[in-house]
């Protein structure tokens, strides 16, 4: 063994040689990076009253959003409420309060569930708007009182369907800044006009900005329901709900009073459009009912599920859904097994609208071979050229043929009298089932006889106007139309098409139903069908429109894009409505619920 010494020495030399001198090494204190900021302290305002409707998909959103928990303190106040909003809340906040910085609840056990001098849930007296300023000026004091950098306030119906939305508004980096909300109309968050009272007014700006035809974030005289407070600029301390500012000349009304204050306080309100944000619904007159505002909230929703996957809150149980097949003895739902995402939203939607269904796998057109079609019996129709291409059949449409017709040959099976068949990439109107439901009975009562009737089509003929049925309200004689997105059929209806035996002489299936019907304009193709006295009709107006239209973001054809049939290596990329509706823009309506005829803000 070394002397201690003489092995101290030689691990000093052998360190010399690594670093080159001593001192060095002791200036080598290593210097870390510094670990990353940790994200603002963000306050959450929620004022809930009659919400049971909205509340688990709304509070789903919240959970959702892409931000730390434990950067988010959430202030929640419930108030005269007839439903179980309170309870469930309450639920809500026992769930998520370990994962939240904080969380608090105010409610008043005691309170009536309405105010002395309201007419209705819908109606909003002066003592109401009162009690909701003061409520918000609340949750202020609370937010300053905790020192929290930012307050965000989300009225319990709007959907915040974006994740990003809270880090996207902090990066807009203004005092008071807006995620603009899509709806089923023009009606939107954000203003871009006030009269010298206080009030809404039109302006040239606003339809560009709501249709984010102009992207960006917009400076805006008023932004209301969902906003962003920066609780660090020196003029948000001037920012108030209540009292109303001392010189504040217009009715009470809540966002009023506020956007007044803010204008008092030299602060700029802003709205951004840079991405989707959300959704939120049309707001209600004074004299419609909580029933009515249900219906209302679950159009948005189902709207909002277009978009994006939406999931009720984690933290709450739900009470099944009553869910019924309306005045059908079957609901059928056709989709492809691959298109799970197209399943899981239709089923979740349904599920929304409380309309019970059957799921029928739809035929895969491409994996069907040339022996398998030899066997079916599927031979062309003679002659048939697409209108717009001059191209034969697509595996995809020959797909889609066999699976209504699988569901034709069930209806007959079965002897089902009347069912609904509805293809997977479909959205509804408002009061889809409420109104289909009425029509259906009007039919009924008006002893109508009926094989087909189309809840969703896309019109042809233009020109001419089609004829009304008399005695039942929505109901017209249709001309010539595509789309099977869906159809109310009868018995008789599903007998008709069989005995055509269509597998001998295939068109696309929307091309066969007119056919059925006498309205094809080809008579070339209508001579191989010799019974042609198919009873259709359609709702109008319609009922059912397509999710995306071709060549927009997010459509995705399982029936044309795929390889002629006679010719497996073909792929085409050709498109037919695609080339149809560059001719014929604006008939079936916007993929965007904007310009439907019924649409406007407020
Ligand atoms: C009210 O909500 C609570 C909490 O979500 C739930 O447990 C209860 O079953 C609900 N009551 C009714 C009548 O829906
Ligand atoms: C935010 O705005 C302030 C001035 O209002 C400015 O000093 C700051 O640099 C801005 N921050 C960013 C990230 O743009
Ligand atoms: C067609 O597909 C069937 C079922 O997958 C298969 O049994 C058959 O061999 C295929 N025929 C040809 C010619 O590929």
């Amino acid at each position: 063994m070394l002397p201690l010494s003489v092995s101290v020495q030689l691990f000093f030399a052998a360190l010399m040689t690594r670093f080159g001198s001593l001192s060095a090494l002791i200036d080598l204190e290593p210097v870390r990076p510094e670990s990353a900021l940790l994200k603002p302290k963000v306050m959450i305002a929620i004022l809930a009253r009659n919400s049971e409707h909205s509340l688990p998909f709304y509070l789903g959103c919240i959970e959702r959003l892409d931000y730390p928990k434990d950067r988010i303190a959430v202030w929640v106040a419930a108030d005269h409420s007839s439903d179980n909003t309170t309870a469930m809340l309450q639920e809500w906040l026992s769930g998520v309060e370990g994962l939240y910085h904080s969380v608090r609840f105010r409610t008043t056990e005691d309170e009536r569930s309405s105010y002395e001098d309201e007419q209705g849930p819908k109606h909003w007296p002066e003592s109401r708007f009162i009690h909701v300023m003061k409520m918000r000026q609340a949750a202020l004091r609370s937010a300053r009182a905790q020192w929290a950098d930012y307050i965000l306030f989300a009225d319990s119906d709007n959907l915040l369907t974006n994740p990003a939305v809270l880090m996207q508004l902090m990066g807009e980096n203004r005092t008071l800044v807006a995620p603009m909300l899509q709806s089923r109309t023009l009606y939107s968050n954000f203003w871009c006009g006030m009269t010298t009272q206080g009030y809404y007014k039109r302006t040239e700006e606003y339809v560009p900005i709501r249709n984010r035809k102009r992207i960006g974030c917009h400076a805006v005289p008023m932004i209301h329901s969902t906003m962003l407070l920066d609780l660090r600029r020196s003029a948000s301390k001037a920012l108030a709900f209540y009292p109303p500012h001392h010189n504040y000349p217009w009715v009470l009304d809540d966002i009023m009073v506020f956007s007044f204050s803010a204008r008092q306080a030299g602060v700029q309100m802003f709205v951004s459009n840079r991405e989707d944000y959300g959704f939120l619904p049309v707001p209600l007159g004074a004299q419609q009912t909580l029933k009515e505002e249900a219906e209302s909230f679950a159009h948005s929703l189902t709207e909002a599920m277009v978009e994006f996957p939406m999931q009720p809150s984690r933290y709450l149980t739900l009470r099944p859904k009553r869910k019924d097949r309306m005045t059908f003895d079957e609901v059928y739902l056709i989709n492809l097994r691959r298109r799970e995402d197209r399943r899981q939203r239709m089923l979740s939607t349904l599920e929304v609208l409380g309309i019970e269904v059957t799921l029928t796998d739809a035929v895969d057109g491409k994996a069907l071979n040339s022996s398998q079609l030899q066997a079916l019996g599927i031979e062309m129709l003679p002659g048939y050229k697409d209108p717009y291409s001059d191209r034969v059949l697509t595996r995809g449409e020959i797909g889609c043929f066999l699976s209504h017709f699988n569901i034709w040959k069930e209806v007959v099976r079965k002897q089902q009298k009347q069912v609904l068949v509805l293809e997977d990439d479909v959205r509804f109107e408002l009061n889809f089932k409420t109104r289909l439901n009425t029509i259906m009975e009007d039919a009924k009562h008006a002893h109508l006889s009926w094989d087909l009737i189309y809840v969703g089509r896309k019109r042809l003929q233009v020109k001419s106007p089609e004829r009304w049925v008399k005695g039942v309200k929505n109901l017209i004689h249709p001309d010539y139309s595509y789309w099977t997105l869906g159809y109310a059929l009868s018995l008789e209806g599903a007998k008709k098409l069989l005995d055509a035996q269509p597998l001998s002489k295939m068109l696309p299936v929307d091309e066969f139903l007119p056919a059925m019907f006498n309205k094809h304009p080809k008579e070339e193709y209508m001579a191989h069908f010799e019974q042609r006295n198919l009873l259709a009709y359609s709702v109008e107006p319609l009922l059912l429109y397509p999710t995306h239209y071709t060549g927009e973001p997010g459509y995705f054809s399982d029936t044309e894009t795929s390889t002629i049939w006679d010719d497996e290596s073909k792929a085409t990329d050709w498109d037919r409505d695609l080339a149809h509706k560059k001719r014929n823009r604006g008939d079936a309506g916007p993929t965007s619920t904007l310009n439907r005829g019924h649409a406007d803000e407020l």
